[in-house]
């Protein structure tokens, strides 16, 4: 028997507008319905300009839709007033970026500590959890580098450790690989499925990596603003 799957997020028709001049408005979402299953890592993949990263950032609440409504755990998201939107995407949801925007002045250790420490937690409360993390991306030996002193695979093994730090249920990646080359990539994939296994977090990512969405529990295609099957 099928045990049935729980829905995470869910999207319902989503619209994103631009007002590019007087007369002149771009629809770069078009009435997107979307719904993500708890535990599945999903990838988003269609050609460049198709409203991939817009997409996430939706779902993220990093941006607001023109119209439509997103869901966590049945929750309206953009119903909630603004420190409340930020607490609930600090606790809820990790980012994992194409460059991975670490702290340049800040050890690999203190990248994953800070993003605990914005959400109320003491260095000293949080260091344990981050080693560990670090430990588990493989970076155990790495702690104290700054990120130009690692890799570029090393540094967005750091991002992934800094994503899960507050415990989210839900990973957003865009385009995690997309800097990497092939060993590098294939190393923070098959993370991304271990950490999966292990916790059973929820990771949705937009990639151009076909062998990697191939690999993945459901592909999302867009073009043009839309979903299509
Ligand atoms: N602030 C903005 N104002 C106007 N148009 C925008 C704005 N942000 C994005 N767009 C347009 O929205 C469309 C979708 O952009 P988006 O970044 O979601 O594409 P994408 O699918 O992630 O592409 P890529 O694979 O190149 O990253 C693009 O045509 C882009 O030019
Ligand atoms: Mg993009």
């Amino acid at each position: 028997m099928e045990t049935e799957k729980k829905v995470i997020i869910k999207a319902s028709n989503l619209n994103k507008e631009y007002q590019v001049s007087k007369t002149e408005t771009l629809k770069v979402l078009k009435n997107i319905n979307v719904e993500i299953y708890e535990g599945e890592v999903a990838t988003i993949v269609g050609p460049s300009g198709a409203g991939k990263s817009t997409l996430l950032h939706i779902i993220g609440t990093l941006d607001k839709p023109t119209s439509g409504e997103v869901t966590f755990d049945g929750e309206s998201v953009f119903s909630l007033g603004s420190n409340e939107l930020a607490r609930f995407r600090n606790t809820r949801i990790g980012f994992v970026f194409q460059f991975h925007h670490l702290l340049p002045e800040f050890s690999a250790l203190e990248n994953v500590c800070i993003a605990a420490m914005i959400s109320g937690q003491s260095m000293k409360s949080v260091e344990p959890k981050a080693k560990e993390l670090l430990s588990e991306v493989g970076l155990g030996s790495r702690l104290d580098h700054k990120p130009s002193e690692l890799s570029g695979g090393e540094a967005q093994r750091v991002a992934i450790a800094r994503a899960l730090i507050n415990s989210p249920k839900v990973i957003l990646a865009d385009e995690p690989t997309g800097n990497l080359d092939t060993k590098n990539s294939d190393e923070v994939l098959n993370l991304i499925f271990d950490l999966r296994k292990k916790y059973n977090r929820t990771f949705i990512i937009v990639t151009h990596n076909e062998k990697f969405a191939e690999m993945t529990d459901r592909t999302i295609k867009m073009t043009d603003g839309m979903i299509v099957q």
